[in-house]
């Protein structure tokens, strides 16, 4: 059997995800444009396009065809991209890059910035809604829209980020870090294989396989994001090092120094391609990625 090409395939998909997003998010007009157009600015800077990429993966896997999820994976990326503008706010990481470019609040201002955050957020539930139009049950879609809710609220992403900032300046335990990271990080990535499993018609035991994957691969990418931040390139990663430790954030090399840290990465990166040991070679652009975790420089 030939080697996976992850890079092909994650070009490929980037490129595919991006054109979806470009069809469906619009363009800047009208009196709110400038909103639009700060929107448009975080969402077109670039990124990995990982949480699309992993939904459209666990459609596939699940023997689905990938283009009525697009809608989703475009919500999935607005929602993240919300996020990380919210996240480098002064109020919060204080970061001036992002992406390659200087962060949203850096160029359009803070209150542009939070409107722009709030814009993606609330418009990832139309797009959400859109893959009803295709060819999936409204059933299907509403327990969609009802994942993406917990993963993006108080008991996923928005839970972590608040546990992140009071954990500043804090001794906390290495259960804490893990607790945060799983909601921070790992929620919404753990629901975009979820959601991509379930618009691609998975039965309960492939659904529950996928999030136990989610869950070890969200683990795993907030680790060597905490790892990145201390020993990345700023060049590759398109945001700035050093921005953890100046905040005294709580982060795995924190707690556990840089080695123990990336045995933690391993491990979780084993139990998600355990996680995978039921499924066939459709699974193997899943299995490449966690494996690539481990050696990601972005
Ligand atoms: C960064 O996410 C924020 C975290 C949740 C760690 P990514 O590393 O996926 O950022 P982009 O989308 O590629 O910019
Ligand atoms: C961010 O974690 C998690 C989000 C939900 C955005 P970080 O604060 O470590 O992400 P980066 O390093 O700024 O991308
Ligand atoms: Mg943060
Ligand atoms: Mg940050
Ligand atoms: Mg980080």
């Amino acid at each position: 059997m030939s080697e996976f090409d992850l890079k092909s395939y994650l070009s490929r998909r980037r490129q595919l995800v991006e054109e979806s997003l470009e069809k469906i998010f619009p363009t800047a007009c009208g009196l709110e444009k400038r909103v639009v157009e700060a929107a448009r600015y975080s969402l077109f800077a670039g990124g990995k396009r990982l949480r699309p990429i992993l939904c459209l993966a666990a459609a596939e896997v699940a023997g689905g065809d990938i283009e009525p999820v697009l809608p989703a994976a475009c919500a999935l990326e607005m929602i993240h991209t919300y996020s990380l503008i919210h996240d480098d706010l002064p109020a919060m990481d204080n970061d001036d890059y992002r992406r390659g470019v200087l962060t949203n609040h850096k160029v359009y201002g803070e209150a542009v910035a939070i409107l722009a955050g709030d814009a993606l957020l609330t418009e990832a539930f139309e797009y959400f809604a859109l893959c009803a139009a295709k060819s999936i049950s409204p059933g299907k879609v509403l327990e969609v829209i009802r994942i993406a809710v917990k993963a993006a609220g108080y008991r996923g992403m928005i839970g972590g980020q608040v546990i992140d900032l009071e954990c500043e300046n804090q001794k906390v335990s290495l259960a804490t870090v893990e607790y945060m990271h799983i909601h921070k990080t790992g929620a919404l990535l753990s629901a975009s294989l979820e959601i991509g499993a379930i618009l691609g018609g998975a039965d309960e035991a492939r659904i529950r396989a996928m999030k136990t994957y989610g869950h070890h691969l969200g683990l795993a990418f907030q680790i060597t994001d905490d790892l990145l931040d201390v020993e990345g390139d700023p060049e590759l990663m398109g945001k700035t090092p050093g921005s953890d430790a100046a905040k005294n954030k709580m982060t795995y090399p924190a707690l556990l120094g840089v080695t123990q840290s990336r045995v933690a990465a391993k491990e979780h990166v084993d139990s998600a391609l355990e996680a995978l040991s039921g499924f066939g070679e459709a699974a193997e652009p899943l299995r490449a990625i966690a494996r690539y975790l481990l050696v990601r420089r972005a």
